[in-house]
This record gives C-alpha cells, structure tokens and sequence, in this order.
C-alpha cells in the first residue's frame, strides 16, 4: 500500500482535465481569468492573514537571505507577495531574487506591483513553468512556493524539478493549505468549502476557481504523505510546521548534499 501510495502520479486536477497537461492548462487559465482581482480576493478570503503567512515563511529562510551571494528562486510567484516578503527579508543585501510563473496576466501584476513599490530593479521575473525550470542544475541556493505547488499537475515531478536547481545544502520552502483537526477544522470547513466559493465567485465574476481551491486542497497529501515525497526525491531534514491551527503550513527541506 505504501508503494503504491508513491508510486502513483499526484497532482492537481481540476474538473474536465483528464491528463497532465490540459490540467496544466485548465490551471493556466484559470490564474489568468481571476488574475484582475486576485490580490483583493486573496487578502479578503484570508481576513488577511496571507500576508503573516508570507512573512513567517520568508523569515524562516534569513540566513540564507541575507547572504549577499544567495539565489532565490520563488516559483508560481502570482502576483509576487512571496517574492516581496523574501526581498524585504534579504534587505538591500545583493541577494538575486526571481519570481517565477506560467500565467503571464499574474506575471505583468508581479511587475507593475513591484514598479509602484520601487523594488522593480532587484526583482526579476520570468514567465515559466514549475515542471520545466529554464535553469542550469544546482543554481540556487532556495526555491520557495506560496499557495503554487498544490496546483502542479505532477507533484514528484514539481519535486524533482526544485531538487536539481538547488545547489547542494539549498533549501526548499513549500507553503501551502492545510487541513486544521477538530472543532475549528469543522467551522474552518464550513466557511472553507460553502461560504469561500461564494464570495470568490461574486468578487471575481469567474465561477469555477473558488471552488476549485477547497477540492484542490482536499486532493493535496496531508503532511506525513508530502514529507515521504519530499524525502524520496532527495531532500533531508524535511519538516512541516502548521500556521494558524494548520489552516495553512509549512513544509521545509535542505538538499542531501
Ligand atoms: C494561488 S496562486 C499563488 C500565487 C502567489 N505565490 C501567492 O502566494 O499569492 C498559484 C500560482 O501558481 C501558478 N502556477 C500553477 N501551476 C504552475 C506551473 N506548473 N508552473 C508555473 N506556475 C504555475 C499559477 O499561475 C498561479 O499564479
């Protein structure tokens, strides 16, 4: 059974898509229907709370950040609040940042956030695909992931792919929704799986990716499953430590040297 468990393909698949690639591309779609109005939803579907979630991730990496020689590599970076929240961690340090996407629509957002905020110039950006990294072996030094990584439509290979960019000892910051235990998982559910899809859909004039999120995150492993992966495609010291009663976590791993 726990062969099988890790040997089947895992990955998000969304209504309608029968393979890997048009789940790929009912994804694709779908970030770049809803990417106008993205952050709003995002910040208002979280009370807010998206922004803590991203500063703790990027606060766990400092060491690495405020390294003036490190790479960091922030995949399916949307609208690019991770990538903002490991700038800010790295400081005015010469640290290399990028953000990484395959919807151009969130991509041109990332931009023209980080044109107002005036970090426009230590921030790059690059229109890619998680599974396919257009870079060479071993370059970075961390790869991080908010909310991206349960949407891959392979999440071994989306594992793999993280494992070789990252330089021996690198580090991997996957964050990411989690299914919270007892009575506030029960209330979290509720609002999670019939009040959210609801006022996605409204404020996003978009049906269909609202409630896509709650079944996405059902499919998603739950934590042991995501760290047995983690741990077979080459990560050490893999961890998973749960935000605000687990409603969303962190997985984090160093690259076997
Ligand atoms: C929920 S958004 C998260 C955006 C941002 N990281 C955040 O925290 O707000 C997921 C993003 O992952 C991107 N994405 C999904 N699958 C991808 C893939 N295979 N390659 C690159 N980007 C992908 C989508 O285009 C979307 O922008």
């Amino acid at each position: 059974m726990g062969q099988e468990m890790n040997t089947r393909i895992v990955g998000a698949a969304p209504a309608g898509a029968p393979d890997r690639e048009s789940a790929a591309q009912a994804v694709r779609e779908m970030f770049t229907s809803i990417a106008p109005r993205y952050d709003l939803l995002n910040h208002v579907l979280s009370f807010n709370i998206d922004r803590l979630w991203w500063w703790r991730t990027a606060r766990t990496f400092d060491a690495i950040l405020k390294r003036p020689d490190a790479r960091a590599l922030d995949i399916c970076c949307g609208t690019g609040d991770m990538t903002f929240a490991l700038r800010r961690r790295a400081g005015s340090g010469s640290a290399q940042m990028l953000g990484a996407d395959f919807s151009h629509a969130m991509l041109q957002r990332a931009a023209a956030k980080a044109a107002e905020k005036g970090s426009g110039a230590t921030l790059h950006w690059i229109e890619a695909d998680a599974l396919r990294l257009p870079f060479p072996d071993g370059y970075f030094n961390l790869v991080t992931s908010a909310f991206g990584f349960r949407n891959l439509a392979d999440y071994d290979v989306g594992l793999r792919e993280i494992v070789r960019v990252l330089a021996p000892g690198g580090e991997c910051g996957i964050l990411d929704f989690g299914e919270p235990a007892g009575l506030i998982g029960k209330c979290y559910r509720v609002y999670f799986k019939k009040v959210l899809p609801k006022i996605g859909t409204v404020l996003s004039g978009v049906r269909g990716p609202y409630a896509y999120l709650p079944a996405s995150v059902e499919r998603f492993p739950a934590p042991d499953e995501m760290l047995d992966r983690m741990r077979q495609t080459g990560f050490r010291e893999a961890s998973w430590t749960p935000y605000t009663f687990g409603i969303a976590g962190l997985y984090r791993a160093v690259k076997s040297v």
